[in-house]
């Protein structure tokens, strides 16, 4: 069905937005409502594989592995997914606010808990591009501004947001800009979710 990682990071999160979907519908019908589903992904989505989405190996139950950087590419194929969805989502639900969001590079256990060689990767190319790591309690200040402080009309529904409340749809390469592949990881997940 999917990597372990992509079922984390993807489909257990579009199987909560479909549990908690009616509720959201409901409550966006009230008078100045503003209901809004963010998502968390990372600039490192773009260590996807190169078709975007793979649905040809979450299909034939692979476990993705490849010669080098496998972890990056599984990593980088669930965070593709948040992208697209989210946008999806906005198109399919445009009475819901639904943005995809980049907390920046935090120091937290995700990056403490990693090898050695890819903590050391993770350093030079912050290096390289001037990337200072955030802290914890700077790692929210992303969410917080999309979910709280940022008036609605102020947020393109659908997009993707660099830290801090920056709508980067130039940070977004082709994969994930994609509405066809978008409409088609909808419906991939909504095929695969209807089993549980
Ligand atoms: N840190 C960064 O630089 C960075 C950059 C870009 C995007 N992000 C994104 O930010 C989000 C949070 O990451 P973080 O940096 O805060 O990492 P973190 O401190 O390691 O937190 C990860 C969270 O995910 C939970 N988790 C891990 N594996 C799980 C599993 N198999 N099932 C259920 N829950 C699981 C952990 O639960 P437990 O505490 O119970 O283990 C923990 O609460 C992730 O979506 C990540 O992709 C982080």
């Amino acid at each position: 069905m999917a990597t372990i990682q992509f079922a984390i990071n993807h489909l257990a999160h579009a199987m909560l937005i479909n549990v908690l979907l009616p509720i959201l519908l409901r409550t966006a019908k009230g008078p100045s409502s503003d209901v809004r589903i963010l998502s968390t992904t990372s600039m490192g989505y773009g260590f996807h594989p190169r078709s975007g989405i793979s649905f040809e190996e979450l299909d034939a139950h692979s476990s993705m592995s490849r010669l080098m950087f496998g972890g990056w590419i599984r990593y980088g194929h669930s965070k593709l997914a948040n992208i697209l969805y989210a946008a999806e989502l906005a198109r399919r639900y445009p009475e819901i606010t639904s943005i995809s969001i980049h907390p920046g590079v935090v120091a937290t256990d995700l990056m403490w808990n990693q090898s050695w060689q890819t903590r050391w990767f993770i350093h030079i190319t912050c290096w390289i591009q001037g990337i200072k790591y955030l802290t914890p309690h700077q790692g929210c200040w992303n969410q917080v501004y999309c979910a709280a402080v940022a008036k609605n009309d102020e947020l393109v529904n659908g997009g993707f947001y660099y830290p801090v409340g920056l709508h980067s749809p130039d940070k977004l390469d082709k994969a994930a800009s994609d509405d066809k592949l978008a409409g088609r990881l909808w419906d991939w997940t909504q095929s695969v979710l209807q089993r549980f």
